[in-house]
């Protein structure tokens, strides 16, 4: 792929999803741990959440949304350039799960890897894309977060696996129609300094799993809740502002804001920062759970398939998650 100089506008011209057919509700991990449908309703707001079947990978989740998203594009996948996939629950370490997604849609021509920046991913993958497409590095790009998270849950720990679930989200980028929708402001951030407070402990190099060490279930979500709470907060804040402020928005103008799906009180305590009225902020957790990186891109989809927002409104995208990372955009539609 050839670069140029060029700043072309980028649109999203497509949006997809995928979630299991296999619901695990607050009762059903009544039985397996002790918890309480009214302890997590109350702590995240979730009620049931999406699991994968076994022989059902994250590429094949990724798969099924990125062809609903390619056919309200009108892409056929021959033509896609570019597939990023945001996951931190890859089908194999290597390679991509990207490359698997590439084979099975028939995109031959695309260039295709993953990124990995927990729940941020999707919005970092928008980023990408968006920077590649404008300045003439590809065309088209199809951007995916998917997640199968039930695959590195400590099932026997309550005080993780009631928060998260399975899914895959998608959405096609190419250059904006002139008048059209248009994406306005990305923002992306880091703090490597607390990569303590969430992470998957073993299974990389730094630890891998040993026969000495498999009963310790390091290849698991490990999290400090009450921290990842508060640093939620904050940078979803600051992050949801900045593309607000370099769009030459206003809070008001904002017709939907999709934020990451993790806890309803954490996107409470964000709406009420930003100062935006919580009939226009998306709100799914209660059916999915925290998905990582397919939270944002889950929202994106089911939100404008119903009607949430249509050409011209504005909404922000915004998300936080292990790393740290954080990230935001906001779209023009
Ligand atoms: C995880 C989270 C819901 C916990 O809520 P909290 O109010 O902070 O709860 P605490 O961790 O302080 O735990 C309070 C008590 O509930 C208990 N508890 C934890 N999980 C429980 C569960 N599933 N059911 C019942 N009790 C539970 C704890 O053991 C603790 O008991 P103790 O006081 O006897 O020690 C909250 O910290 C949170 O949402 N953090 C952010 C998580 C997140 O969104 N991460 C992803 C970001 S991308």
């Amino acid at each position: 792929m050839s670069e140029s100089a060029s700043q072309l506008p980028v649109a999203i011209a497509g949006t997809g999803s995928y979630v299991p057919e296999r619901v695990l509700t607050n009762s059903d991990l009544e039985i397996m741990v002790e918890t309480s449908d009214e302890w997590i309703t109350t702590r995240t707001g979730i009620k049931e959440r999406r699991i994968a079947a076994e022989d059902e990978f994250t590429s094949h989740m990724a798969v099924k949304a990125s062809r609903k998203a390619l056919e309200q594009a009108g892409l056929d996948p021959s033509d896609l350039e570019l597939i990023i996939v945001a996951t931190i629950t890859p089908n194999t370490l290597t390679p991509a799960t990207a490359c698997y997604v590439q084979h099975d849609l028939g995109a031959h021509k695309a260039v295709a890897f993953d990124i990995s920046a927990a729940c941020s991913g999707f919005l970092y993958a928008m980023k990408l894309a968006e920077r590649m497409i404008s300045g003439g590095t590809c065309k088209n790009a199809l951007i995916l977060g998917a997640e199968k998270l039930s695959a590195f849950v400590n099932w026997d720990d309550r005080s993780t696996c009631v928060l998260f679930g399975d899914g895959a989200g998608a959405a096609v980028l190419k250059e904006a129609e002139p008048g059209g929708g248009q994406i306005l402001a990305t923002d992306t951030g880091t703090d490597g300094s607390q990569t303590d407070l969430l992470n998957i402990p073993g299974g990389g190099s730094a630890c891998p799993i040993t026969l000495e060490n498999a009963d310790q279930r390091l290849s698991t979500l490990a999290m400090v809740g009450t921290d990842v709470f508060k640093q939620a907060v904050t940078r979803m804040r600051d992050s949801a502002n900045s593309v607000i402020e370099r769009s030459g928005l206003r809070p008001e103008d904002i017709k939907l804001l999709i934020p990451h799906q993790a806890n309803l009180r954490i996107i409470e305590a964000v709406t009420k920062r930003i100062e935006i009225p919580e009939d226009r902020v998306f709100v799914n957790l209660h059916k999915y759970g925290n998905t990582s990186a397919a939270a944002c891109a889950i929202a994106l989809d089911e939100s404008h398939r119903a009607g949430k927002f249509g050409p011209g409104d504005h909404i922000v995208l915004v998300a936080f998650g292990a790393g740290l990372t954080w990230a935001s955009a906001a779209i023009r539609w």
